[in-house]
């Protein structure tokens, strides 16, 4: 390897060695802030301190899994706003595969770390707490059991999909392929549940939204389908004797 090629492999180590303690040191810090608070403000838990420290009016959970569910909805799109725009190459010409790949896996990765949080936190919140079962278990929500049902099964196919990625060479590329075309049903079913269960979906720009990031992913799609029509329409033309 050479030099200059050395010192940048080290400069990079450092600066996720930096980037790691950095949060490191800030969640602890985050932690044990709200656990002194939760000791000295008289009578208060953990829950109420933060909805203490953020003026939530006491509905901490509700904020929390709320803005988790937006957050990975909008990762989840962009993550397969990506996907599409990846294998119909339009980075190419401008960004290496190896990079457009593992920028589209990370985003599936944090997609699912906030559907964790948005499932977790189900389970504390002070109005209508979720047991284990009703969290995991299709349409055993208490509330609104079919759009959540569907929400659940968005999750699994999100995880399914996940996964396959790591056992591309195990499981071959076809059946890899074939997996991921799930998640188109993963976002669809996502999209249908954050609309129709959401507390928010009556707003305009809620609506605006869901509308604006699915109309992307309707035109995103149909280039997909165009980009291999016509490279199918080449290939059988280059195929085909003169
Ligand atoms: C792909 C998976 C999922 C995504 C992208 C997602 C996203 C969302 C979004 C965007 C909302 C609307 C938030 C609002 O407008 O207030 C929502 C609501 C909700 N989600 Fe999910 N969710 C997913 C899976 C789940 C799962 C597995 C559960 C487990 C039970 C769940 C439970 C709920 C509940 C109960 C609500 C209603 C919250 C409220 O507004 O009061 N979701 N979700």
């Amino acid at each position: 390897m050479s030099q200059v090629k050395q010192s940048r492999t080290n400069k990079v180590w450092w600066v996720w060695v930096v980037a790691g303690v950095g949060a490191a040191v800030f969640a602890l810090a985050g932690t044990l802030l709200v656990g002194l608070l939760a000791r000295t403000l008289p009578g208060a838990g953990f829950v109420s301190t933060v909805n203490y420290l953020l003026a939530l009016d006491g509905n901490a959970t509700w904020y929390v899994t709320r803005s988790a569910g937006v957050i990975a909805y909008l990762l989840l799109w962009f993550s397969t706003a990506w996907g599409l725009a990846v294998t119909s190459k339009v980075f190419d010409r401008v960004l290496h595969r190896a990079y457009t790949f593992d920028f589209h896996e990370y985003l599936s990765l944090l997609a699912i770390g906030f559907l964790v949080l948005h499932m977790v936190v189900l389970s504390g919140d002070q109005f209508m707490p979720y047991s284990i079962a009703q969290i995991l278990v299709p349409f055993l929500s208490p509330y609104r059991p079919l759009w959540v049902g569907i929400g659940v099964i968005a999750f699994y196919l999100i995880v399914l999909v996940s996964v396959t990625f790591y056992l591309r060479r195990r499981i071959g590329m076809r059946t890899f392929r074939v997996i991921h075309l799930a998640s188109f049903v993963a976002y669809l079913g996502a999209t249908l549940h954050g609309l129709f269960s959401g507390t928010d979906s009556p707003l305009l720009a809620t609506q605006l939204m869901y509308a604006g990031t699915f109309l992307v992913i309707v035109f995103l799609t149909s280039y997909w389908l165009l980009a291999r029509r016509v490279k199918g329409v080449v290939k059988a033309g280059w195929a085909s004797p003169r």
